[in-house]
């Protein structure tokens, strides 16, 4: 300690400090890998033919996900802002094998899917076996949603219109054993009040999923941001892009008992997770 001491009090008069980095709150090494949990696909069909997917598919001129159904079929994304990585087809396929096999099993369970867009997640986890409500603030996209909830017979997802803001445990039937937060903090002004709500809608585990600022510090770096295509904001305003440090700092003051950021093992993932400008938490509620 005196030779810390001694060495900052040198390093002040010459202007300088020694800033002390956080340390992680688990260390990958000592967190066991989940059993690989792979996603339903193709999506099923509840007894659908080509064309009549076709004419459902074609009522919506956006897509976020690039769906593939049993026997062949599949459609492209389609975005008002096309993007080289965002609108590769394997992207939600890379991002499932990514964090939700730390989730386990999901029979029984009741999920809600948080900004569902036209329902990947949803649909998913209905297709096994949990009870899952899905919300998005797009009126259109809770309407694709059952399109593909009907088209795939994935009968224990609910959709609904519904706000960020107006989400409650009384609005959405009570809390749930799985919150999946994903691809939304970042459209959102205020990220820790955003985090509190998401918590209050938790009885078990959060998967936090989010671009983040690429640099050290604890900070919040404010956008503009335009509702002009399905995947972005509602409605224009700030958007607050967290940095990875200040997430944690968020869990930290909300007082979670226990989180882990889920560690990058493999290179079949977006070149976004690999670069570590999107991260992905596992949070105890
Ligand atoms: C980047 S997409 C993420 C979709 C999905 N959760 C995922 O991670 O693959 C952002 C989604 O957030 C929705 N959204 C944006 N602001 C919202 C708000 N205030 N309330 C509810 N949904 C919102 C958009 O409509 C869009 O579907």
């Amino acid at each position: 300690m005196p030779i810390k001491r001694l060495l900052r009090r040198t390093l002040r008069r010459l202007g300088y400090d020694i800033l002390k980095i956080p340390a992680a709150q688990r260390t990958f090494a000592s967190l066991p890998e989940p059993a690989p949990l792979a996603p339903v696909w193709p999506l099923p069909r509840a007894g659908f033919s080509d064309d009549e997917i076709r004419r459902e598919l074609a009522r919506f001129p956006h897509w976020h996900y690039a769906y593939e159904f049993d026997g062949g079929l599949a459609f492209q994304t389609s975005h008002v802002n096309p993007g080289l990585d965002s609108d590769r087809p394997e992207r939600p396929l890379q991002r499932f094998r990514h964090f939700m096999p730390y989730v386990g099993s999901l029979a029984g369970k009741r999920v809600l899917d948080i900004a569902c867009n036209s329902g990947f997640w949803s649909i998913q986890c209905a297709l096994l076996g949990a009870d899952v409500v899905g919300f998005d603030a797009r009126p259109e996209l809770i309407d694709a949603a059952n399109a593909l909830k009907r088209i795939t017979g994935a009968d224990r997802a609910e959709f609904r219109v519904l706000d960020f803001w107006q989400m409650t445990p009384e609005a959405l039937g009570g809390q749930f054993d799985i919150v999946l937060n994903l691809g939304l903090l970042y459209h959102l002004a205020k990220p820790l009040e955003a985090l509190e709500w998401t918590k209050a809608m938790a009885r078990g585990q959060i998967i936090l999923d989010t671009a983040v600022h690429p640099s050290d510090e604890i900070a919040l770096h404010l956008k503009w941001e335009e509702p002009f295509d399905v995947r972005m904001a509602a409605e224009e305003g700030i958007a607050a892009l967290p940095t990875k440090a200040a997430v944690e700092l968020m869990l930290r003051h909300l007082r979670f008992p226990r989180w882990f950021e889920v560690p990058v093992r493999s290179d079949d993932l977006p070149i976004d997770y690999l670069t570590r400008r999107r991260v992905t938490w596992v949070i105890d509620a």
